[in-house]
């Protein structure tokens, strides 16, 4: 049996806006297993980056359990929450958040700085991962000076440099031409057999042949099983 990266234990969110309340994410127990890549799929609104979000410990849960590896989140103060982010998860997101006035090679080293590693061993460790996505020719280029798909490797890449057991990315192909799209998810899919969990949200249905575990959300409830195949 594969460790466990992260788990929800009747997890949920609720936002309160004014008189009414809204249930992003209704009480959900589920866990996700180092070495799966596991697609996360439902509609706009549905709940998709909440469940990300708790998983990620962006948010904190309203009700219920969150556990990244074998600490339990709920209680941690935002100080330690944020060193537990740093440590133990890689964020991908649709829009690259690349930072622009930074080059590639020091985007990806930029996690390990904040993690007060010098900038010689930063620089080497980036160097390092930047040659294993074939991206060393690229290393001087800022953002704006890369394509979709070459941002979003440079984006993997810093999201891997800390070595996260957990890596969590968010519409990670919305953005970008189908064989691009199919690089970076297969890219995803390489990642999560070397002892880490992957878990990728996206509207796309097409994605589902490169995932281990699919997820469906419909208005705040999750389902391993899609809506339309139990009619
Ligand atoms: N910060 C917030 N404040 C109030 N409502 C929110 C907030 N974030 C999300 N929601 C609501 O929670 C529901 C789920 O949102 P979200 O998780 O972003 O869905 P998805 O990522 O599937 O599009 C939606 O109804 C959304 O409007
Ligand atoms: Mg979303």
């Amino acid at each position: 049996m594969s460790e466990i990266a992260a788990r929800l234990e009747a997890a949920g969110k609720e936002y309160k806006t004014g008189e009414s309340t809204i249930v992003a994410l209704q009480p959900t127990t589920t866990e996700f297993r180092k070495g799966e890549i596991t697609l996360i799929v439902g509609p706009s609104g549905s709940g998709k980056t909440t469940l990300l979000s708790l998983l990620g410990c962006v948010i904190y849960p309203t009700m219920g359990k969150v556990w990244v590896g074998d600490t339990r989140v709920n209680d941690l103060p935002e100080r330690e929450l944020a060193q537990l982010r740093l440590r133990q998860i890689g964020f991908v997101f649709q829009g690259f958040n690349l930072l622009a006035p930074l080059n590639a090679l020091e985007n990806v080293m930029h996690p390990l700085l904040l993690q007060g590693v010098s900038r010689h061993d930063a620089r080497k460790q980036a160097m390092e991962l930047v040659r294993t996505f074939g991206m060393e020719e690229r290393i001087h280029n800022l953002p704006r000076n890369l394509s979709g798909g070459q941002q979003q490797r440079i984006a993997i890449a810093r999201s891997l440099i800390t070595d996260p057991q957990l890596i969590l990315c968010d519409e990670p192909t919305a953005s970008l031409d189908h064989n691009s799209a199919r690089m970076v998810m297969e890219m995803l899919s390489q990642l999560s057999l070397e002892n880490r969990a992957v878990i990728v949200v996206t509207h796309d249905v097409r994605l589902k042949k490169y995932a281990d575990r699919t997820i469906y959300v419909s208005e705040g409830m999750i389902s391993d099983t899609a809506i339309e195949e139990e009619f």
